[in-house]
C-alpha cells in the first residue's frame, strides 16, 4: 500500500504537529511512518522533516510530515513551518493535564494560516498509561468537538488506535476537505535544512535538558 517513491507530480498534503515537549510528537511520527517505537526521549531540535507517499482510494498521495519541537526556546519558529498547513495535528499527553491545557496556546500560534483551510486534529497519546490518566476521554473529546476537530486517543508505544486516526479519520478528512499543496513547499524543505544546521549547533547545550525532561520517562 505505501510507495516509498516520492513524485512531483501528486498531490502534496502538509502535516504539522503540534503540542508540549515531550507528549510524544516524534513517536507518533516514527509509529506512523515506520511502526517503531524507542522509550528513550530525544528532544527535537527545531524542526525535523519525513515524507510518506500513501493511497486514498487508489489515488497516490505525498504526505509531508513536519515534527516541531516542544520546547519554549523554538516556539518562535511555529510561524514559519505552518504556512501552507493542510493538517495540524495537536497533541496533548493524557497523563499531563498541563499538556491538554496548553493546547488553545498552540493555537494561537498559527497566526499566519486560514484557520478554515485546515484539517485540525486533536490527539491524546499515550494510552497504554491510562492509569496514570489526567485528562479524561469526555474532556478531550469535547474540546475537539466544541472546536470541530478531528479527535482520537492513540499510544504510539503499542500503536493502539493508529488505522483508525490515520486512515478512518483523517484520510477521509482529505478526501471531503482538499487542497493541494503548492510550490512553496519544496522551498521551505530547503529552508528547514538550513534551521536544522544552525539549530545543531546548540545540541550540546541540551543534553542536559533531555535528562530532566518531562517528569515520567516512558
Ligand atoms: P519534543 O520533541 O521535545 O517536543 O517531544 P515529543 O513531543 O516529540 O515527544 P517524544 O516523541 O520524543 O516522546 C517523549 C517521551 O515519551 C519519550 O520517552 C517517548 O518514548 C515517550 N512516549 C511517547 N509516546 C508514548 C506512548 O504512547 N506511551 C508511552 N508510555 N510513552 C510514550
Ligand atoms: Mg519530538
Amino acid at each position: 500500500m505505501v510507495s516509498l517513491t516520492p513524485s512531483s507530480d501528486i498531490p502534496k498534503y502538509k502535516l504539522i504537529f503540534l503540542g508540549d515537549q515531550g507528549t510524544g510528537k516524534s513517536s507518533i511520527l516514527n509509529r506512523f511512518v515506520e511502526d517503531k517505537f524507542d522509550s528513550n526521549y530525544q528532544a527535537t531540535i527545531g524542526l525535523d522533516f519525513q515524507s510518506k507517499n500513501i493511497q486514498i482510494d487508489n489515488q497516490d498521495i505525498h504526505l509531508l510530515l513536519y515534527d516541531t519541537a516542544g520546547q519554549e526556546k523554538f516556539r518562535s519558529l511555529i510561524p514559519m513551518y505552518t504556512r501552507e498547513a493542510n493538517i495540524i495535528i495537536l497533541v496533548y499527553d493524557i497523563t499531563r493535564k498541563d499538556s491538554f491545557l496548553h493546547i488553545p496556546s498552540w493555537i494561537n500560534e498559527l497566526t499566519n494560516v486560514k484557520i478554515e483551510d485546515i484539517i485540525f486534529v486533536l490527539v491524546g497519546n499515550k494510552i497504554d498509561l491510562n492509569n496514570e490518566r489526567n485528562v479524561s476521554f469526555e474532556e478531550g473529546k469535547k474540546y475537539a468537538e466544541d472546536n470541530n476537530f478531528i479527535f482520537e486517543e492513540v499510544s504510539a508505544k503499542t500503536g493502539e488506535n493508529f488505522p483508525e486516526l490515520f486512515y478512518n479519520k483523517i484520510f477521509e478528512q482529505i478526501n471531503i476537505k482538499f487542497k493541494p499543496g503548492g510550490q512553496q513547499m519544496e522551498q521551505e524543505i530547503n529552508e528547514i535544512g538550513k534551521v536544522k544546521l544552525n539549530n545543531n549547533n546548540n545540541e550540546s547545550n541540551n543534553k542536559n535538558e533531555r535528562k530532566n525532561c518531562c517528569g515520567k520517562n516512558k
